[in-house]
């Protein structure tokens, strides 16, 4: 490996770090995490916790620590609009037994009312001790012809989070790394769609990001149709399709079905 891809690796392992940040530090001569620890004053405040609770970040999140995650954001959301649902999505849908974030989509059955919701539920929460970092972001939302053009990026109303995960004593006691821990930090990006957009969303942020890739690569070139996390947009048209379900789009790109642990590519 080159030496400044060393340490750009490093860098970009911490929470908030990109590769820019990352390569400025090394031009800056920075190569080690305690190296940062004594630069506080280089540090965003994501970077901060994002380097204070490296350990915890950098340790795969359990499929255990899944099912405790989702009954509490259930919950929240729960308590913040009666109504709203709760979905896995990311690589845990996938099926995958280990991950390096958990993916939570967030939905109301009926349209908009998911307006508004998110920093309610931050706000349950936090009220539950459970949150030691967020960043909210703000739908992005343009025109949806722009963002059909765009097959990356989506406009999601989102949170990205770490929560303070409590640890049962039982897995205390058996965990290697931290065997007194009464807790973990584990990142959480929690994403609101509106329902009529729910399934693309689902779609998109089930990933994997190859199979994703793939998957709009063929949409445009093999069908003429733009496929990204907010609709499938036929360009000649100018219409978006109407779906209910994940179903409906492999339908519309005529593809067969595939369950989200097929998506693994
Ligand atoms: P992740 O990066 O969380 O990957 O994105 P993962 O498959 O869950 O694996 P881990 O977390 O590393 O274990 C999940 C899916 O969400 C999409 C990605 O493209 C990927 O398909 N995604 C992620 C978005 O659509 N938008 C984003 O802003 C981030
Ligand atoms: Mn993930």
């Amino acid at each position: 490996m080159h030496k400044a891809a060393k340490w750009r690796q490093l860098f970009t392992q911490i929470f908030g770090v990109g590769v820019r940040t990352a390569d400025r530090w090394y031009r800056e001569g920075l190569r080690t995490l305690d190296d940062l620890r004594e630069q506080p004053q280089k540090l965003t405040q994501q970077q901060k916790v994002g380097l204070q609770h490296h350990r915890d970040l950098s340790t795969p999140v359990l499929r255990s620590d899944v099912d405790a995650l989702q009954q509490a954001v259930e919950e929240a959301v729960g308590q913040a609009l009666p109504g709203a649902t709760v979905t896995l999505t990311g690589g845990f849908r996938r099926g995958k037994l280990q991950g390096h974030d958990v993916d939570f989509l967030i939905t109301h059955p009926k349209e908009g009312q998911e307006a508004g919701l998110l920093p309610r539920v931050m706000r349950h929460l936090q009220d539950q001790g459970l949150i030691l970092y967020h960043q909210h972001q703000h739908s992005r939302w343009e025109s949806p012809t722009r963002l059909a053009q765009q097959s990356h990026m989506d406009a999601f109303e989102r949170s990205f989070c770490i929560f303070r995960l409590p640890q049962p004593p039982a897995a205390a006691v058996g965990g290697s790394t931290r065997p007194c821990a009464s807790w973990k930090a584990v990142r959480v990006d929690l994403v609101v769609a509106p329902i009529s957009q729910f399934p693309f969303a689902l779609l998109g942020w089930t990933g994997s990001k190859l199979f994703q890739r793939e998957l709009r690569r063929f949409s445009r070139k093999e069908k003429g149709l733009w496929l990204n996390s907010h609709g499938l947009f036929d360009p000649e048209q100018k219409t978006f399709f109407h779906v209910t379900s994940e179903e409906d789009i492999f339908r519309h790109l005529g593809l067969e079905y595939l369950p989200p642990e097929q998506r693994n590519a």
